[in-house]
């Protein structure tokens, strides 16, 4: 979530009108998208060790991750690094613009050839220096003669696939993963957003002591608002929500109370950026919290084992900061953000992490909780197949 006294909002709405509008009329009838029943899921999927080795083999080692914004690497010879479930990865842009990704170890011995951002043409390893360029090639090798009975042209950063869907940077960790097409189902959805302009103005970071699905599942609704965020959020946001599923991924959005205004204003009225929070998620476990001034992304993996997880919460401006009273705005927007699942929403899901490994039988998800359904549907499907 966001501070939402922002000054800047002079940026063009990035949201869809028919989204703007179900949200209007569900304000008019103090209503939201539900389920059809409510439904229940074992609470040992949170805890249970084999379904947890599972679900990191085939969600996180063989899947797509989106993990970032296409505007972190803004012109040729430029590179960010990730932790991707573990998975220390490299991406770059080469100096034909071109997207790359590798896995992060040199060809050497495994050392991390690149770490944080910037601009670089060359990355040296640290241990023994050996070079590669920016696609990955190996340029640079003290003492070659010792190593000549090896082809160089092996010796080559280990490719990973990467794809720009609208924007958003998608990588897979093996090479059986076609990133495109993983997020096919929702990259329409994804248009007008501008994510290949988007810049990163800060991180915080979170180990968890709770399952990955479960610190996903407080982004996932906004029922828990007027209770467990009874002094912060519940005096700025209101529970009239609507949802939409693509394939695998989907989309949540609901109103600040600023958006009650609307009601009686005809649509050629209504204020611009609208005033509503539109939440994607993407498979397995992305969230991506479009503010009508800043991106809020959380990556959130699997930890050392079923009762723990890492967070990342990563705040992007949706235009290069042009101003140091931009940045400071930016920065308050993800100081506050923090501060919520900080002190709120993360110490709860340790608590419910505690409460399925004390034995509880099962996790209730109701039908005002549409979004948990999708998702613990999903997990459960893609887990079966
Ligand atoms: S491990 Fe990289 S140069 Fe030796
Ligand atoms: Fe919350």
């Amino acid at each position: 979530m966001t501070a939402l006294d922002d000054p800047i909002t002079s940026a063009p709405s990035r949201f869809p009108r028919d989204l703007t509008r179900r949200i209007v009329e569900r304000i008019r009838e103090d209503s939201l998208d539900t389920a059809a029943h409510a439904m229940t899921d074992p609470a040992s999927i949170f805890t249970d060790p084999v379904q947890f080795e599972r679900e990191r083999h085939l969600f996180f080692r063989h899947g797509a991750h989106v993990v970032g914004w296409a505007g972190e690497l803004p012109g040729p010879n430029t590179y960010v690094t990730r932790d991707i479930a573990g998975t220390p990865v490299l991406i770059t842009r080469d100096g034909d613009g071109v997207l790359h990704a590798f896995l992060n170890a040199c060809t050497h011995r495994g050392a991390q050839v690149a770490t944080g951002c910037g601009e670089a043409r060359r990355f040296t390893c640290p241990y023994h220096a050996w070079s590669f360029d920016a696609q990955g090639a190996l340029a640079g090798q003290p003492e070659a003669w010792g190593f000549e009975d090896i082809d160089r042209a092996t010796l080559g950063l280990q490719q990973l696939p990467i794809a720009s869907v609208a924007g958003l940077l998608v990588v897979g960790l093996s090479d059986d993963v076609d990133p495109v097409a993983a997020y096919a189902d929702i990259a329409p959805h994804l248009q007008g957003y501008s994510y290949d302009t988007h810049e990163v103005v800060c991180r915080h970071q979170w180990t968890l002591q709770a399952n990955w699905k479960i610190a996903f599942d407080v982004n996932l609704e906004a029922y828990h608002i007027a209770s467990l965020h009874r002094e912060t959020l519940n005096s700025l946001v209101l529970n009239n929500a609507v949802h939409d599923a693509f394939g695998r991924h989907a989309r949540w959005a609901f109103p600040t109370r600023a958006a009650v205004a609307m009601v009686d204003l005809p649509e050629a009225e209504w204020p611009e950026p609208a005033p509503i929070t539109v939440v994607h998620t993407f498979f397995p476990s992305c969230v991506l919290l479009e503010t009508p001034v800043s991106s809020q992304m959380f990556r959130i993996y699997p930890g050392r084992h079923a009762g723990e997880c890492t967070v990342e919460l990563t705040e992007a401006s949706i235009r290069p900061v042009q101003s140091d009273d931009e940045r400071a705005a930016r920065m308050r927007g993800a100081d506050f953000a923090a501060l919520i699942v900080g002190t709120e929403d993360f110490p709860v899901a340790e608590q419910c992490q505690r409460g399925a490994e004390a034995g509880l039988d099962r996790f209730v998800f109701g039908r005002v909780e549409p979004m948990l359904q999708h998702w613990h549907n999903t997990w459960r499907t893609a887990l079966d197949s």
